[in-house]
């Protein structure tokens, strides 16, 4: 006969056994997606060394965040690693290297959003704060605003102590030459640099919180204070823990008509689709519009994806799961 004392040990270890499977079901899952811009970037007009650079910039990036993530860093933080060193590389279509507007200029636009509290921060035309992602960040933690802009924008970055720096700062010879090319050869902007370098990060972090932020230059040659997609809510950036953090690059244009990143979350949580399904119907919609671009999706459950409608776009993506990969081309 089983003793008294025995029994009751028994039923005092039989819901912690139940207890600890559970949490290793619901074990916290962080993930993390990049992306450095979309475009026509086929093997064939990439030299080889161009590639290995390419991708040890987005590794690079995608390290940084996927640190802050698995030492249980929040997402918010991880998107802002992931930004500051790619506005720092001018490979990249933000921060240093930026794309020149008409007038000689490198105007940044950029966003930020926190899928817990749906709390976003947004600036546009800025040109001298050299990390147009922190201002962003900044404005959102302020409170006050969403979306600053121009002169404005930059009183607010030295109010809060954001490194200021002089416009040369972002200039560069290769974007310089696009805009030389792009006004003697009458072209538009597409046509002397189908490649958006636009830069972003989602990500899920183990506490389940999702954030999203984008970061660009825009377009080349832009005029009359353009603004593309990356700085408007809704459109190149959007993170809602109940469904997804989204950043688009691409034709911004076409991108604010479809509302993309909103688009995406919302048809995740109205018509029960799942996100790739979602991010693709999506950049279906800015395709049938005339739009080219894409995507990079993080689910509310981590699972990290991509779609886009150009022959590549720079991207990488990493989680808990081990998963630890960057691509350029489609079909990678
Ligand atoms: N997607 C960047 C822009 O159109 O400005």
């Amino acid at each position: 006969m089983i003793k008294l004392s025995a029994l009751l040990a028994l039923l005092a270890l039989a819901p912690m056994a139940s207890l600890s499977a559970q949490d290793a079901d619901d074990a916290p899952r962080w993930s993390l997606a990049i992306h450095g811009g979309a475009g026509t970037l086929k093997r064939e007009n990439m030299s080889a060394e161009q590639e290995v650079e390419y991708r040890a910039a987005l590794q690079s990036a995608l390290d940084a965040g996927a640190k802050v993530l698995s030492q249980g860093g929040s997402a918010m933080d991880a998107v802002e690693a992931v930004i500051v060193l790619l506005e720092d590389d001018p490979k990249f279509n933000a921060g240093r290297g930026a794309v020149f507007t008409w007038d000689g200029k490198n105007e940044l636009d950029s966003s930020i959003m926190d899928g817990e509290t749906r709390a976003a921060g947004a600036v546009a035309g800025v040109t001298t704060v050299r990390h147009p992602i922190r201002l962003a960040r900044a404005v959102m933690e302020d409170g006050r605003h969403v979306f600053l802009s121009g002169h404005g924008a930059e009183q607010f970055a030295a109010e809060k102590g954001l490194e200021i720096v002089p416009p040369e700062w972002f200039a560069t010879e290769h974007r310089r030459k696009q805009l030389e090319k792009m006004k003697a050869e009458n072209l538009a902007a597409l046509d002397v640099e189908f490649k958006f370098g636009t830069v972003g990060a989602v990500a899920r972090d183990s506490a389940g919180h999702l954030a999203a932020g984008t970061s660009t230059g825009g377009m080349t040659g832009k005029r009359w204070g353009r603004i593309g997609d990356s700085p408007v809510i809704g459109a190149g950036t959007w993170a809602d823990d109940r469904a997804c953090a989204v950043s688009a690059t691409g034709s911004g244009e076409y991108f604010i008509r479809a509302g993309v990143a909103h688009a995406i979350c919302a048809r995740m949580l109205l018509a029960d689709e799942s996100v790739q399904q979602a991010a693709d119907a999506v950049i279906a919609d800015v395709g049938e519009l005339g739009g080219d671009g894409g995507v990079i999706v993080v689910s509310k459950d981590g699972e990290a994806v991509f779609s886009f409608n150009t022959p590549g776009m720079y991207r990488g993506r990493a989680t808990s799961d081990g998963t630890n990969e960057v691509a350029i081309f489609a079909g990678e």
